[in-house]
């Protein structure tokens, strides 16, 4: 502990009588004795593990959840576990703060265990009795602060995965620790992190600087290896994956509306930026468990700053809004969708020309959605429409056509009014298989089962004094999220318009329904 953490603990420190502990531990009813039931994510979870388990036979995996975060002081940030470790046992939302996964090499192949060759163990703290100090005295973890936790036996109902108590990771990690390949998630939880690194210091002999070095970068270089296969195993979704990403969806679908349904309120309260990252949030938080990221809700020239998550803008009429937001449900799956609204509920001649160069993009990515292409053929695609509208309106560089501005090394001009890419892939994390290799993401085949953004963009910045006036101050991305099916592929959010004619309807809709 730090002389601060010393100082701060003994401030707050509450005196406790024997007396008083007695009295605190009893007169309680008994525990409920009913175990939870099996999630169903449970099985899907397995067989994510069994693909674990056959990549690294023999080896002990260990998958953080990570720990809380201190927001201030004796304040922490809302738990939220390492997607890997969320993708591999099922759990969502803000469970389990300090859990471990250990995959545990059985040496049975043919497999007592949870998946053949390894067994599954979660490590994670239980509740504790009421006679402990933890029980009422521990602000973080006690069941007077935060609530009861689940016991072992629940969690092994619950998960179908043995439980133990997260006392006896250390002891488990470091067991033969000479004999058997450890690999840990690093990122995950830097304090697991320490404690394989502390079992593997026993490993060689030399304490020879020269020697050890090479010998940790190289454990450091497997435990990546272990990041990467992970992240690429969350590139093909499931049917339970997919049908969570159904509702992640919907309930952004339902925010938007909501969102629509409050524009007049949001003009005219002022920092309208504001009012619609609190009614997209409060739908966010009903439908799931919050927002997937930070909202962009960004009016009039801030939509030409791409991460616009200030929010503090007010939203004008005249002006186009670009909502960029999305729902993540309780299993941390998340939709990332942006519409562009005209503000006043109908756009102006040169918004329109720039939102429907933008759809055209989309739908030409949109259809490069097939198994067989390659991921960088959706970008490819819609570039290509960006590149040719901005051809007509006469922005490119003179003598610079649309294959020149395409030449990678020696074109690139219409990055000046889209400079992002147009797809990332979707799932737990929004911008989800970020380790996977190049060859894996960039270069990597469509498959059924995947899930991608399609979100193309133009980009005129108010002192963009190459753009037509008219354009200036606007921004406009359209995106949508889309599943790779085996002949082509689905739009997972079709049902929210998107040409500028369906969304002008969409707002005059919602407006009449309204009142
Ligand atoms: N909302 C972040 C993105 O569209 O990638
Ligand atoms: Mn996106
Ligand atoms: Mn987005």
């Amino acid at each position: 502990m730090s002389s601060e953490e010393q100082k701060k603990s003994a401030n707050r420190s509450r005196p406790t009588t024997d007396e008083f502990r007695a009295f605190v531990a009893s007169g309680w009813a008994p525990r409920p004795t009913g175990l939870p039931e099996r999630t169903t994510a449970a099985p899907y979870a397995a067989e994510r593990r069994a693909a674990v388990s056959a990549a690294f036979p023999g080896e002990r995996l260990v998958i953080p959840a990570g720990g809380l975060k201190v927001r201030s002081n004796d304040t922490d940030y809302v738990f939220r576990p390492h997607s890997a470790f969320a993708h591999l046992t099922g759990l969502g939302s803000d469970r389990e703060p300090d859990a471990v996964l250990v995959l545990e090499p059985t040496g049975d192949a043919g497999g007592d265990g949870d998946v053949p060759g390894h067994e599954a163990i979660l490590y994670f703290r239980p509740l504790a009795g009421r006679d402990t100090d933890e029980f009422f005295n521990d602000s973080r973890y006690g069941e007077f602060w935060v609530g009861a936790r689940p016991t072992i036996d629940d969690l092994e109902a619950e998960l179908g995965i043995s439980g133990r108590h997260i006392d006896e990771f250390a002891d488990a990690v470091g067991k033969d620790a000479g004999a058997v390949t450890v690999r840990v998630v690093r990122e995950a939880d830097a304090a697991a992190a320490a404690l394989v690194d502390k079992a593997r210091a026993g490993q060689g002999e030399s304490t020879d600087h020269s020697e050890v070095e090479p010998r940790v970068e190289a454990m450091h270089q497997a435990d990546d290896e272990l990041s990467a296969f992970l992240s690429h195993l969350r590139m093909v979704k499931d049917e339970w994956e997919i049908d969570e990403m159904r509702s992640a969806v919907e309930g952004t679908h339902r925010g938007f509306d909501a969102v629509i349904a409050d524009l007049p309120e949001a003009v005219r309260r002022g920092r309208g930026e504001r009012w619609v990252e609190g009614v997209f949030g409060l739908h966010a938080r009903h439908h799931g468990n919050g927002v997937g990221y930070d909202s962009i809700c960004a009016s009039g020239d801030h939509a030409n700053t791409l991460h616009w998550i200030k929010n503090t803008g007010d939203i004008r009429e005249g002006d186009l809004l670009l909502l960029d937001a999305g729902v993540e449900v309780d299993s941390l799956f998340t939709a990332d969708i942006t519409r562009t609204l005209p503000v006043s509920g109908t756009f102006t001649e040169a918004q329109r020309g720039i939102y429907d160069a933008v759809h055209a993009a989309q739908e030409a990515g949109i259809a490069a959605c097939k198994p067989g292409n390659r991921f960088s053929d959706i970008h490819a695609a819609a570039i290509r429409v960006i590149a040719e509208h901005l051809e007509q309106w006469g922005l490119l560089p003179e003598g610079v056509d649309v294959e020149a501005t395409l030449d990678k090394e020696h074109g690139q001009y219409h990055r000046r009014w889209m400079v992002h890419g147009t797809s990332h892939h979707l799932g737990i994390d929004v911008h989800d298989c970020a380790l996977a290799t190049r060859e894996q993401y960039m270069d990597g085949e469509l498959k059924p089962g995947m899930i991608v953004t399609v979100e193309p963009g133009l980009y005129f910045k108010a002192d963009d004094l190459l753009a037509p006036p008219e354009f200036r101050g606007n921004g406009v991305r359209i995106e949508d999220d889309i599943l790779i099916t085996e002949d082509g592929c689905e739009n997972l959010s079709a049902a929210m318009p998107r040409s500028a004619d369906d969304v002008e309807a969409w707002i005059a809709r919602i407006w009449s329904e309204r009142g």
